[in-house]
């Protein structure tokens, strides 16, 4: 880890269990990570996510199912406290809701996903089961940066999984968790790095090797 590096403000939008969100808060405090998470928002009150963060001392915002009702509103609620928070990126990390306007026009080109596909196949809040039901031989993980197309912004990073013979559906989804707990802090680490760049009028994205 440099030490000229700067940390990268974060703040992580979560809807479930968060392992993502503590996979990031594990490689912060080891010290291979050069992020802080300034705030966490949740969709949902019942995120195991949120205790996650509490225990790691990370504020939390969490929203009322009603707020989503008006999903521009819960967006500029939600992007008015990643201001105040001074996040310079967002990070969703299982959240299952689509980010708009509010979110995307205050954090341009400042927004990821993880998806856990190898996108465009299989979109969509089932992914894992989806790709196992299909019967695909490869499969794995993508991150994005997100636009207001659901799973459709550009690749930062993809990394592919075989599927072995046999595997149940829960082994499928044991061996992408693995994946996507290790490709996320990483790709986070490149942003801090400055080494993520999106090619002008395009929607390719190159990351600099390591120095
Ligand atoms: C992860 O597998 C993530 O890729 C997926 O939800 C899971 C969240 O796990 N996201 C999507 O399917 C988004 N379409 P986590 O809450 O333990 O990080």
């Amino acid at each position: 880890m440099s030490k000229e590096i700067k940390p990268i403000k974060l703040g992580v939008l979560i809807s479930g269990n968060g392992t993502n969100l503590q996979a990031m808060i594990d490689r912060i405090q080891e010290g291979t990570l050069d992020a802080t998470i300034e705030l966490v928002v949740s969709s949902r009150p019942d995120a195991k996510g949120l205790r996650r963060a509490e225990k790691a001392g990370i504020q939390t915002l969490t929203l009322d199912k009603s707020i989503y009702a008006n999903p521009e509103q819960a967006d500029l609620v939600i992007a008015t406290e990643l201001k105040q928070h001074h996040v310079e990126y967002v990070v969703m990390a299982g959240y299952m809701r689509k980010v708009h306007d509010p979110i995307l026009a205050a954090f341009p080109n400042c927004v990821l996903n993880i998806h856990p596909a190898l996108l465009p196949s299989f979109k969509g809040a089932h992914a894992i089961q989806d790709a196992y039901d299909y019967g695909v031989k490869v499969t794995g993980v993508t991150v994005h940066f997100a636009n207001s197309d659901y799973d459709s912004g550009s690749i930062i990073a993809q990394r592919a999984l075989n599927v072995e013979e046999g595997w149940s559906v829960d082994e499928l989804e044991a061996h992408i968790h693995e994946i996507e707990h290790e490709l996320y802090p990483d790709v986070i680490e490149a942003l801090a790095q400055g080494r993520v760049h999106l090619e002008p009028s395009s929607r390719r994205v190159v990351i600099d090797p390591i120095q």
